[in-house]
């Protein structure tokens, strides 16, 4: 961590660029400081209900003229090419060239598609990322994944471009509805499974207070889950090896989002379902002992309720795994469980304990 005017800022260090998430309560006031010198016009890319909390202090930092705000229908099943290519064509009317930035202002579909748009509009232009969700403060705006999705899967056309920064108010939250809440609280609980036993024991000794949003406890969460973030991202930009670990509960996650058409769960919520599966495959495969499965299972179900996932069919969601990207040469990788704070990646599972682990975990 680097202290930025005495403000909590993580260092992303990739291949492609070197930037900062910056944590700090406030810095949505201080978007100018983050725009290079001779940045041309700026697009920023949001949905209107994001608009109508923000417009105020988002407009009164740009000259006129200077902003152009470009709509994005928002939810994964508008997350396609052909809306990209939309925006693209209004940043055309609005005479966009290759000094433009686009900023990503909104949840991790927007963060997405923002990310992905500046990374192919005339072969590459600037984003800054500034995510209004838990979700994507914690996980989606920061390491520079952006794409769109395919019938067959999620983010199955996109690229790694990085942001030139990443600008994460908390404050923001205040407006969030409960879900998205507690949807992006899963991928801080994947955090905490991945890498930090201490985050996981937070979020068991202190549930009611973050559930109520109790600021500095937001703060020091979102911080910690950034920190690892940052870290996973400097040390395997690309997905190579240990980015990897950053997909537990994803593999079957992916899969929950596809077989529901993207529009039953939050993206935060299948993860959930995605992370209880993991959870069972690795106890059946005699990696994790029962009782650390039981405290993860515990944490999840606290920081719930999810949307029930009773009625999916497991032969379906197993047919779904093998078109996910996390799938090399018809292996299907899992990231799977063995402590708290420790995760290992495994390929070739027997299929009928993956069939096993969904059908025991999804009920
Ligand atoms: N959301 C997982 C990653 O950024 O690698």
């Amino acid at each position: 961590m680097v202290q930025r005017d005495h403000v909590p800022a993580f260092r992303v260090q990739t291949g492609q660029q070197a930037y900062e998430a910056v944590v700090n309560r406030g810095v949505l006031w201080r978007i100018q400081e983050f725009i290079p010198a001779h940045t041309g016009k700026v697009f920023l890319v949001t949905t209107q209900d994001v608009w109508d909390h923000f417009r105020a202090s988002v407009e009164a930092q740009f000259p006129s003229g200077s902003l152009s705000v470009l709509f994005f229908p928002g939810g994964e099943v508008n997350k396609r090419l052909s809306r990209l290519e939309e925006l693209a064509e209004q940043m055309m009317e609005a005479h966009a060239d290759r000094t433009s930035l686009v900023i990503g202002f909104g949840g991790g579909i927007v963060t997405d598609v923002a990310g992905f748009l500046a990374a192919i509009f005339m072969r590459g232009v600037p984003v800054l990322q500034i995510p209004t969700t838990l979700l994507a403060q914690v996980d989606a705006a920061v390491g520079g994944k952006t794409g769109v999705n395919l019938k067959n899967g999620k983010n199955l056309l996109g690229s790694f471009h990085q942001p030139l920064a990443v600008l994460i108010d908390p404050e923001v939250l205040g407006t969030l509805p409960d879900r998205e809440y507690r949807a992006g609280m899963f991928e801080v609980i994947k955090c905490g499974v991945i890498r930090d036993s201490a985050l996981f024991a937070l979020l068991e000794s202190r549930a009611d207070a973050v559930l109520a949003q109790q600021p500095e406890l937001v703060d020091e969460l979102i911080a910690a889950s950034v920190r690892i973030k940052a870290e996973i991202v400097s040390s395997d930009e690309r997905e190579d090896g240990l980015r990897r670990i950053l997909n537990f509960g994803h593999t079957i996650g992916h899969a929950i989002e596809a077989e529901t058409d993207y529009v039953r769960f939050l993206h935060g919520e299948a993860i959930a379902w995605g992370m209880l599966a993991a959870t069972r495959l690795a106890e059946l495969n005699s990696m994790l002992d029962s009782s650390t499965g039981d405290r993860i299972r515990r944490l999840i179900c606290r920081y719930g309720p999810v949307p029930p996932a009773g009625n999916l069919d497991a032969a379906r969601l197993l047919a779904k795994l093998s078109s996910d990207k996390k799938t090399i040469q018809g292996k299907i990788h899992f990231v799977l469980p063995v402590s708290i704070g420790e995760v290992k990646v495994v390929p070739n599972l027997d299929s009928a304990l993956i069939r096993q682990a969904i059908v025991e975990s999804l009920q």
